[in-house]
């Protein structure tokens, strides 16, 4: 048996919200060597078109599609075009997000609550759901994959809107894995901790950044290749026995309590 082979996306079609981002275009290349066709979904259309040419200049296995995850139409678009285009979407992968405001508690709004729960949890149900009823339409055995964060786990001063809604991203992905598992369709999270992306960059490289480096049992922050494996093994029939699974690729940080002095 040639155990790697299930790895491959070869002839399978993923779509990938918030394509554009610092997290989302390293997941993209990753699919896209593993040999998926790829649609990429993001607000962000001009990143999207630089992408583009990056990735795949003749557009040959990837396309672009402007798209707000929390605009349900935006999302049935989506759909539509993937089918004309490529007739089917075997994965999708939930990466579109927003971190919210750096704010502590008694300074945070109910605007920055609803921005960052609308993108992070309902974007993600609402993309997941329709793409999940299209597979079932199309008895396709799909693998949709969620992005949460270690902070979906553990808690963080200042990130209240966030880290909740990374844990709610956790309970839907159980959630759905259930009401899915009926049409073979699985269900997984991936979450993901400090990444070099820009994101976090600013923070790990600012005035703090070696004590946040410290709290990280590993030490350092991960390469985005470094989710190539645990990516490819929920977006493949690598995982056929997983669902409803947080995988946290996060070198220990969502383990570790801060350490007390002796
Ligand atoms: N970067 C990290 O270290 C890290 C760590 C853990 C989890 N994550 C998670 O990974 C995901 C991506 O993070 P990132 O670092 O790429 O962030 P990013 O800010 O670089 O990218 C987010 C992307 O999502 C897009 N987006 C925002 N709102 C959208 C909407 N309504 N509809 C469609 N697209 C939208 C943005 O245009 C952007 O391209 C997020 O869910 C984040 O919480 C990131």
């Amino acid at each position: 048996m040639n155990w790697i082979k299930q790895f491959s996306l070869e002839n399978q079609v993923a779509v990938v919200t918030g394509a554009a981002g610092g997290l989302g275009r390293e997941l993209v290349k990753i699919l896209f060597d593993a040999g998926a066709y790829l649609v990429l979904a993001d607000t962000d259309e001009a990143s999207l078109r630089l992408l583009l040419q990056a990735t795949d200049p003749s557009g040959e296995r990837v396309r672009i599609q402007q798209c707000d995850v929390t605009n349900e139409q935006d999302i049935l678009f989506l759909i539509e075009q993937t089918n004309n285009h490529f007739k089917r979407i075997d994965v999708l992968v939930n990466c579109a997000g927003v971190l919210g405001s750096d704010a502590a508690l008694f300074d945070q709004t109910a605007e920055d609550w609803d921005r960052v729960f609308d993108v992070n949890l309902k974007g993600s149900w609402m993309a997941a759901t329709h793409i999940s009823q299209y597979m079932v339409a199309q008895h396709i055995k799909g693998r949709i994959i969620n992005i949460s964060s270690s902070l979906g786990l553990r808690a963080q001063l200042k990130r209240v809107p966030y880290a909740s809604s990374k844990a709610a991203v956790e309970h839907l992905t159980r959630n759905m894995a259930m009401e899915l598992v009926q049409y073979q369709i699985r269900v997984n999270c991936l979450a993901p901790g400090w990444m070099n992306t820009p994101m976090v960059e600013g923070i790990l490289n600012g005035p703090n950044g070696k004590n946040w480096r410290a709290a990280i049992p590993m030490g350092r922050a991960a390469e985005p290749s470094e989710l190539a494996g645990p990516l490819l093994l929920l977006a493949s029939t690598a995982s056929s026995y997983m669902t409803g699974t947080v995988l946290r690729v996060d070198g220990g940080y969502a383990y570790c309590g801060i350490e007390l002095p002796e």
